[in-house]
């Protein structure tokens, strides 16, 4: 059957691009030994004693569906973790468990938004956002988040986008694409913008306990009253981004109304997962914080060899991702992507995968081995220099 001859597609979904970190992963397979950089999950196994709670579920029969939002001893578990490490106090019927924190996010952008609302979003942002907007039939607003204030948002730009049809103001820190954490100040500004113009504020938290330097601050907390939405996953704290289990807080309303959209789109979160992450809140901790301290060295490592050559774009203090300003390259960053992909076997990220504001960086994924960073960044940095002597 030809594309002429189906009847025809959602415009805005079938019109929208995939992630411009896509067509790098797809030719780097295609490229022996590449070393990949551009990926954005951990490498590093789920903990044992989580893997082993899973196991065990299944010999006890957890194999049924649960309530939508989770087991309540999940979301009770979750309450606990959310004073503690988020200072985020909520009930168990304020708490919403999801197919990753993309399964809570996108049930949230179901919830609240309609035709024609807007939405503001963090530029570079993840694309996972931009595409959401196209099946809400919602228009992306994008407000600067400069490399020159080291990735923070420029919070009066944000409040010069705001409109009578804004209903959505999106953060996220700690931050993909740059590793910044949003300062508490920042924070509170928006915080306050939503209140006063009364729209939702999201704020996505999914690198919350990934932190090498200072502290992450959680909107909700900062901002008890404000209809702010938390969204968090069990995917990057704990190494289990195939489990797919994400969480999200946010007033009772909102997530009866998110409820429906996930009894519609999974049922239920996936049950054995939903034992592993009770393991995992349950268990020790010391896995997270050997992880982020493999982070922490792994950022070090390439921030020194980028800041050698002039290249660290900002020291991200948070997630796992390193940007790196290419633009005495004279390249923008999907042609310069491509290029050292196919001249130097190198995967990166595209800024322009982002938005327009890191148009002319790259992103380094600390999720690889140290060889391959040590390796990579400085076939990088080589690239970098190279074009740029023979641009003169
Ligand atoms: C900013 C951001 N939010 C949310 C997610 C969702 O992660 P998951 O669906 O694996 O929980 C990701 C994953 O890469 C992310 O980078």
């Amino acid at each position: 059957m030809t594309t002429s001859s189906l009847p025809p597609l959602a415009r805005e979904s079938a019109q929208t691009a995939h992630s411009g970190i896509r067509e790098i992963a797809n030719l780097a397979l295609t490229i022996p030994g590449a070393i990949r950089l551009e990926v954005g999950q951990p490498n590093f196994r789920t903990p044992e004693h989580v893997a082993a709670a899973a196991r065990r579920a299944v010999d006890e029969g957890w194999t049924f569906y649960t309530q939508t939002q989770g087991l309540l001893s999940l979301r009770e578990a979750l309450v606990e973790k959310l004073a503690r490490v988020n200072g985020i106090a909520a009930t168990p019927q304020q708490i919403t468990c999801g197919v990753g924190g993309v399964g809570v996010i996108a049930a949230a952008f179901a919830s609240v938004l309609e035709a024609g609302d807007e939405v503001l979003l963090p530029d570079p942002a993840w694309p996972n956002y931009r595409i959401m907007c196209a099946w809400a039939h919602a228009r992306l607003i994008s407000y600067r988040c400069p490399a020159q204030a080291g990735y923070q948002p420029d919070v009066e730009h944000l409040a010069s986008l705001i409109t009578p049809r804004t209903k959505l103001i999106v953060v996220n820190s700690p931050n993909n694409p740059t590793g910044a954490i949003w300062s508490r100040d920042a924070l509170v500004r928006i915080a306050e913008l939503a209140q006063r113009h009364g729209v939702w504020m999201l704020s996505d938290e999914c690198y919350d306990q990934i932190v090498f330097d200072g502290e992450g601050w959680s909107a909700a907390a900062l901002a008890p009253g404000v209809p702010i939405i938390s969204a968090f996953t069990f995917s990057k704290t704990y190494a289990m981004t195939g489990w797919r289990l994400g969480y999200a807080v946010a007033p009772e309303p909102l997530i009866d109304t998110m409820a429906k959209v996930l009894e519609s789109t999974c049922s239920c979160p996936p049950t054995l997962s939903q034992k592993a992450a009770e393991a995992a809140l349950a268990g020790p901790q010391a896995p997270v914080a050997e992880m982020v301290a493999t982070y922490r060295r792994r950022r070090d490592l390439v921030a020194e060899i980028l800041r050698a050559d002039g290249l660290l774009a900002a020291l991200p203090a948070g997630a796992f991702y390193v940007m790196a300003d290419v633009s005495p390259s004279g390249m923008e960053s999907r042609d310069f992507a491509l290029a050292l992909l196919r001249e130097r076997g190198v995967a990166v990220a595209p800024g322009s995968a982002f938005g327009s504001v890191a148009a002319g960086a790259v992103r380094i994924s600390l999720a690889s081995s140290e060889d391959d960073l040590r390796t990579g960044a400085a076939r990088l940095c080589a690239f970098v220099r190279e074009r740029a002597g023979a641009r003169g």
